[in-house]
């Protein structure tokens, strides 16, 4: 395999009787493709060691190249950074580490040049504790702004009020000494949650979202959104367990609507709300989706990378393929009618990709270019994450002290201090699942730290950077990157990639991971190996008379597929 793979440059034109009006009338983002920016990790300007919207704008010309659509910028607003700015202190401001309002608005123009829209992170579950919001409401039972966070006496044995634990750790409630009552923090304790019961909060969110579209910013990723509205009459106990649920209460459907109408409803419809949404099923999805609800456009979900996680998330299970097909297809056939969904198997709180489902040494290009043809072959708006369209693999860092983030490094603590479990053992999970796998620095080039930085990275680099780079990857004759430009073109130029209906094949095969998409007259096939291991054929999906679209391996090789090897047929 040493050309470049097939690609049907005669690309036939969308055959008569597709609906073209209707992929005329569908919203930009079912043709769109979103890239993550996570701006620490991205790109440096000035040389201390972080990121910053200095990088980003000088970087826009390779996302331009690469065809996104749009950008989600992970937060950059003031923050003290203990969950790398998912804490905001303002929600209106930009923090000096990554640059000025002056700058972020030449980065938003800039983008609007190249025809790439900005989507920023929109972090309302939780302040930071260091929010004025905060310190206004921890200093005393009878400041104003008490009430704008839920803060609870301690129960009858002076614990917590009740058994909700942290997804960083520990309990989800801290005493504050000042006030002698316990506050709710669903993620760190530095990030107390914003109760959204009162009127007054949604009035400041509202506020601050329409100051930011009124700058142009073209929509928002909601972070951990459903969990805004609690199930209230949890707040107040059981204890010591809550019945293991989430803590999603049922107003999260007029809280997003009413958002709706306070932010959204009279601009044009032009913008992109994505609802980050731990714990809800296919039918909660349908309404958050159906564009009749005005909700939001789609959710993030977490159903499929789930799937390879044991009692706790650091616990890495094998991936069952057909188990992964049975999550998808049902979040695609749930979707089909109404709502949307989104794509992703990476993200910043996600390991990579290539080394979690794929292979990230033998067949690194091949499984890379196999999950982003399978991907952004399903019906949905897919979002590739910062190094995914080069194939970054995961990092092995030899100490926890190497390690930057809270998740991690609270679980490493309360593992090993108070479960007693082996550090090793622990460090070994951090490895396969922690969220600094996708956050060290972007792999510009082969210089010192990848081109990332002048000065020293707040977290080191992949030391895999000098083979694994947008430079290395771009010259070679199998270029990942170049694959990605391909799918991105394709779902632009194709209603039926946008648009069309998906059909799972063989949902119980253990190698073949295999699908249809069809609108009007026109299929699309998509057969792929995901395994190590020849799929002898013939295959069991008739893919004979096809045109072959796009693959992953140069030329055809009998009737079987390849390890990783991936095709897309027009039929
Ligand atoms: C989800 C974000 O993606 C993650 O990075 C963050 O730690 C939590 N929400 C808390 O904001």
């Amino acid at each position: 395999m040493t050309d470049e793979p097939a690609l049907d440059s005669a690309r036939k034109p969308v055959p008569a009787g597709t609906p073209d009006a209707d992929s005329a009338a569908a919203p930009w983002w079912t043709r769109a493709v979103v890239y993550q920016v996570y701006p620490r990790s991205f790109a440096d300007s000035d040389g201390d060691g972080v990121g910053d919207l200095g990088g980003i704008r000088a970087k826009l010309g390779y996302l331009a190249e690469l065809g996104v659509d749009a950008v989600w910028l992970s937060p950059v607003y003031p923050s003290p950074q203990h969950d790398n700015g998912y804490d905001i202190r303002d929600y209106q401001d930009i923090d000096p580490v990554f640059g000025s309002l002056a700058e972020f608005d030449a980065l938003l123009a800039e983008a609007h040049e190249r025809g790439i829209k900005i989507v920023m992170d929109l972090v309302v579950n939780h302040t930071s504790d260091e929010h004025d919001w905060f310190q206004e409401s921890r200093s005393s039972r009878t400041n104003p702004r008490r009430d704008w966070y839920w803060w609870r006496p301690a129960a009858a044995d002076g614990g917590p009020p009740n058994g909700w634990r942290s997804a960083f750790s520990g309990p989800a409630w801290t005493l504050d000494g000042a006030t002698g009552e316990y506050y709710l923090h669903l993620f760190a304790r530095q990030q107390p949650d914003l109760n959204w019961e009162n009127a007054e909060v949604r009035r400041a969110v509202y506020a601050m979202m329409n100051w930011w579209l009124d700058r142009g910013v073209d929509g928002f990723r909601m972070d951990v959104i459903n969990f805004i509205a609690k199930r209230v009459e949890l707040v107040d106990g059981p204890r010591p367990s809550v019945d293991g649920g989430s803590p999603m209460g049922p107003q999260i459907h007029d809280y997003l609507q009413e958002m709706h109408r306070e932010v959204f409803a009279g601009r044009g419809g032009e913008h992109l709300t994505v609802g980050e949404m731990p714990g809800v099923s296919v039918s909660d999805a349908v309404l958050f989706t159906d564009p009749a609800r005005a909700e939001v456009d789609m959710i993030f979900q977490f159903e499929h990378v789930s799937l390879d996680q044991g009692e706790h998330k650091f616990h890495a299970l094998p991936l069952s393929l057909p188990a992964l097909k049975k999550s998808l297809s049902r979040w695609q056939d749930g979707l089909a009618d109404t709502g949307w969904n989104s794509l992703y198997l990476n993200n910043h709180d996600q390991p990579r990709l290539v080394s979690r489902f794929g292979n990230d040494s033998e067949y690194r290009y091949e499984s890379a270019t196999l999950w982003a043809l399978v991907l952004h072959l399903h019906r949905g708006t897919p979002y590739i994450y910062q190094g995914e369209e080069i194939g970054m693999t995961n990092v092995r860092f030899d100490s926890i002290d190497d390690y930057r983030d809270i998740e991690s490094l609270n679980h490493f603590r309360e593992a090993v201090q108070e479960f007693d479990r082996s550090p090793a053992a622990v460090l070994a999970g951090v490895h396969t699942m922690g969220r600094d796998n996708a956050r060290t620095p972007m792999q510009w080039d082969a210089s010192d730290n990848a081109g990332f930085t002048s000065g020293t990275p707040w977290i080191a680099a992949n030391p895999n950077f000098p083979g694994i780079n947008t430079v290395a990857d771009r010259a070679g004759e199998r270029s990942i990157f170049r694959f990605y430009q391909r799918l991105i073109a394709l779902r632009h130029e194709s209603p039926v990639v946008a648009l069309g209906a998906f059909s799972m094949l063989e949902p119980e095969h253990e190698q073949l991971y295999a699908f249809t998409r069809t609108l009007g007259d026109e299929t699309l096939l998509v057969v792929a190996n995901a395994s190590d291991a020849p799929l002898v054929g013939p295959l069991p999906v008739d893919v004979t008379g096809g045109d072959l679209v796009l693959g992953n391996y140069a030329g055809a090789d009998g009737s079987g597929l390849r390890p990783w090897e991936a095709r897309l047929y027009r039929l």
